[in-house]
């Protein structure tokens, strides 16, 4: 593990969708899927991203755009250098599930890209607002889309589309990234069905390795104790699909940020 960000220069870029970019660049990376690394812009911020490519020495993170940090990262050309420290965290647990789901909302299912290499026989549903949001279809081309306008597959939400392939379908394990909102019901959902359930959790992080306590759900630090848990450890943790904490530290209900 390193702790100094080591710059890396851009090698490729690829438009996932018109939101969303993946990085990529060389690295010899020791990574378990579900880990991130902190990303660093020079005189801008640091800020976590999933690895969601790794081959060889290649590595790579698809990036939303969103506020100031993303929209600078969406401005780098190939050639470009960006820092890199990490891999942090906790990632998945392959252990168990002969018959996993994966369930991605929006920008989440970086998350679970490499989750999906891994376990190529898994069902997998991606959802999104609308079709153009939908990223990796060529890449994994057995998805089962959903989206909120019916653009493209199934018209509703990931919940609805897992309630639905539950009633012929039986899982042992689902993997699940996305809003928190969604993976709440997810986990609701799969203690109804008595199946096993990983989560990856978004927290706003600084340090990324467990020093500044800004990522905290309910005393786990999720840079470091997650940000994968499974079902039994969130049953502990009362802010899960409840609280939120931003950065300046005040803690704001999810339902309102
Ligand atoms: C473990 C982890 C893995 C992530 N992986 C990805 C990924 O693969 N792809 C991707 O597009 N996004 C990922 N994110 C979210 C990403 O870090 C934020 O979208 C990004 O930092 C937004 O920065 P911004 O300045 O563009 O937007 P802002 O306008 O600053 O924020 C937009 C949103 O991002 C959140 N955010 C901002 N800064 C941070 C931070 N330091 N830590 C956590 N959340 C933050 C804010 O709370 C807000 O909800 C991940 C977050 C975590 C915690
Ligand atoms: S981000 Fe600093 S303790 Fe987790």
């Amino acid at each position: 593990m390193i702790e100094q960000p080591t710059m890396v220069k851009i090698c490729d870029i690829l438009e996932e969708s018109p939101g969303v970019k993946t990085f990529f660049f060389k690295g010899n990376l020791q990574f378990v899927p579900g880990q991130f690394v902190m990303v660093w812009i020079p005189t801008l911020d640091e800020k976590p991203f999933t690895i969601s490519y790794i081959q060889k020495d290649i590595v790579g993170i698809s990036v939303l755009k969103r506020g100031e940090f993303t929209q600078a990262l969406h401005k780098k050309r190939v050639g470009d250098l960006i820092g890199i420290r990490g891999p942090y965290g906790r990632g998945f647990d392959f252990q168990s599930g002969s018959n996993p789901c994966i369930v991605g909302g929006g920008i989440g299912m970086a998350s679970l890209a490499t989750v999906v290499d891994r376990l190529r026989d898994a069902t997998i549903i991606q959802g999104a607002r609308t079709a153009s949001e939908i990223i990796y279809q060529k890449r994994f081309p057995e998805m089962k889309l959903c989206t909120d306008d019916g653009s493209i597959g199934f018209k509703g939400t990931t919940i609805d589309l897992l309630k639905e392939l539950l009633k012929t379908q039986t899982f042992d394990k689902v993997y699940t990234c996305g809003p928190e909102r969604m993976m709440y019901k997810v986990v609701e959902l799969c203690k109804n069905h008595g199946i096993d359930c990983e989560v990856s959790l978004d927290r706003y992080m600084k340090c990324g390795f467990g020093v500044c306590g800004q990522c905290d759900c309910s005393g786990q630090r999720v840079c470091i104790d997650g940000p994968v848990f499974t079902t039994a450890e969130l049953s502990t943790m009362e802010d899960f699909g409840r609280i939120h904490i931003l950065k300046t530290g005040e803690r704001v209900n999810i339902h309102s940020s």
